[in-house]
């Protein structure tokens, strides 16, 4: 026996959930299918971000934070602390906590909003007027779904080095970094990406002597090349080690470390890790789904094969999320699942590729959206820039947080930004002014005339837009 429905959403992570609840309120009957257990075989909605990506790892983050101002920023404030402890097994139990709370809300919401939940393993079984779907649950059982649309979100998973296999035990991917029970002394991370640069600062504010590996020279490619140096000099001067430009020869995983051999332009180097976490990207997570049996096409780097819709080359099929092409952010995915539940409910849906923030939760933070300096420089577009540093700003000195600075790139001639480029304190907040302009398509004139509050960070801003005209007022 099957059940038919309107909407079948194949992944409940923050692209495939918001979909389902989407479709819900346009009045079409939904199904959320999903596979995700937690270590003790609960099935927890909220995929890859609630359980071991966005939410714990900002949950850490902030754990980190509190332990290393306490040590090293209260002494300014005249405020000794005396006897501080650290207790990994609340910090993670705490970090648990949270998860918890949050999956268990993404089950409420389905209830609110009358979205069918079935937990299992999704395949594609046949086409024609309907698509059959068939689940495996995890005793085993099969169950038989039938919808008029599918939405696929089943995101992506860890890339692997071929020669040091994932066993989150010495050898973890963001899985077992997130879970660490003590402070690894020697932390060892292959790739200083975003992944890398955030759970490695974790570990190095809680006490781990951290060393960075990447294969390329260039530091965050992806990030504005001004704003990436500033990030080198103020990480290194943290305490990260880096060692770019890495060439290994040997990587040895035994019973008490990790030995590795390399070689990169400071020479040839033997060192030695308690842990090592491999960050060297994520790929689509398609396996087990049997597109391929009913026609779904891959692109040449295996994600599943999109118009600017997320329509796939089958009818009435969708994509969404980390599994098709794009930046592999949650907000991202989640855009595109309200954009796609609008089209099938006949609706305009629409995401703006264009003013998506990114936001590196490193301290200080890393955010941007738009165009690269670089970037602009090879599209050969002319451009003016404005920059403020956080240290004339007076709301970071209170709070502690001067190194960084805000950079906005306008066009030469019409002024319309074009680029907005943080490294400072709350730049993850900061950048939704930003991307709010873009997205009127406001000019850098527009910002320096809007009045921003005083004291803030924001004020920044204000200078930096004021800067592309040469008229900052505090610099
Ligand atoms: P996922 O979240 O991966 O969810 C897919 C779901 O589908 C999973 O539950 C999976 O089990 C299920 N599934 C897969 N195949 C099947 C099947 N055949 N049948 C049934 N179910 C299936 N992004 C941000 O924007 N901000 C951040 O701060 C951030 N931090 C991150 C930190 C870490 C450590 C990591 C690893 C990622 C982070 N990301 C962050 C990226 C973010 O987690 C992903 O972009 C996001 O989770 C993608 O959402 P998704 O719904 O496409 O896929
Ligand atoms: P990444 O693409 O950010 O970084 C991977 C790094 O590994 C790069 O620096 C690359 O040069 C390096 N690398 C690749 N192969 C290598 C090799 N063989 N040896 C050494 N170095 C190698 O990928 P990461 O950090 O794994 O994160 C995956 C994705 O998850 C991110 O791209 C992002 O989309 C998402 N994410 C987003 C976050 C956020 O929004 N704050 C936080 C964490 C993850």
């Amino acid at each position: 026996m099957s059940v038919t429905y309107d909407v079948a959403v194949i992944g409940a992570g923050p692209a495939g959930y918001v979909a389902a609840i989407r479709c819900a309120q346009l009045g079409l009957n939904t199904v959320c299918i999903d596979d995700w257990k937690n270590g003790e075989g609960k099935p927890r909605l909220g995929g890859t971000c609630l359980n071991v990506g966005c939410i714990p790892s900002k949950v850490l983050l902030e754990s980190s934070e509190n332990y290393e101002r306490i040590q090293h920023n209260f002494p300014a404030h005249g405020i000794t602390v005396e006897g501080v402890k650290l207790d990994i097994a609340t910090m993670l139990a705490r970090k648990e906590k949270i998860v918890d709370t949050l999956t268990d809300g993404i089950s409420v919401l389905f209830r609110k909003n009358k979205v069918a939940s079935v937990h299992g393993r999704a395949r594609f079984a046949g086409g024609g007027a309907l698509w059959k779907l068939e689940v495996t649950q995890p005793d085993g059982d099969m169950q038989r779904i039938e919808a008029k649309h599918v939405i696929v979100a089943t995101g992506s998973t860890p890339r692997q080095l071929p020669q040091v296999p994932v066993d989150n035990g010495r050898v973890v991917d963001n899985v077992g970094a997130l879970a660490f029970k003590e402070v690894p002394k020697r932390l060892g991370v292959i790739g200083a990406g975003v992944i890398g640069m955030e759970l490695g600062s974790v570990w190095r504010r809680l006490g781990a002597d951290v060393t960075l590996f990447q294969a390329h020279e260039i530091f965050l490619p992806s990030v504005d090349e001004q704003v990436a140096a500033e990030a080198l000099r103020i990480f290194s001067r943290q305490g990260l080690t880096f060692r770019r430009g890495a060439k290994f020869s040997s990587i040895k995983v035994g019973k008490k470390e990790v030995a590795i051999e390399l070689e990169d332009k400071d020479g040839t180097a033997k060192l030695q890790f308690d842990k090592l976490i491999i960050a060297i990207g994520r790929v689509p997570n398609t396996a087990g789904l049997d597109g391929d049996k009913v026609g779904l096409k891959l692109d040449e780097n295996g994600y599943i094969d999109v118009d600017e819709h997320c329509r796939t080359s089958l009818p009435n099929v969708y994509a969404i999320g980390d599994v098709v092409r794009g930046p592999m952010l949650a907000h991202k995915g989640s855009e595109e699942g309200v954009a796609v539940a609008e089209l099938i409910a006949g609706q305009a849906g629409h995401v703006n590729y264009d003013t998506i923030p990114w936001v590196i939760y490193t301290s200080p933070e890393i955010a941007w959206v738009g165009q690269t300096e670089q970037a602009l420089k090879v599209a050969g577009v002319e451009y003016r820039k404005g920059t403020f540093p956080f240290s004339a700003n007076g709301r970071a000195h209170a709070l502690q947080e001067t190194a960084g600075m805000v950079k906005v790139l306008a066009h030469a001639k019409t002024d319309r930004i074009l680029g907005v480029h943080i490294i400072g304190p709350f730049a993850s907040e900061l950048i939704q002014e930003a991307v709010v302009a873009m997205e009127f398509g406001a000019s850098s004139e527009d910002i320096a005339r809007i009045v921003h509050a005083h004291p803030t960070l924001s004020e920044s801003f204000h200078e930096a837009a004021l800067g592309v005209a040469k008229r900052s007022i505090h610099i």
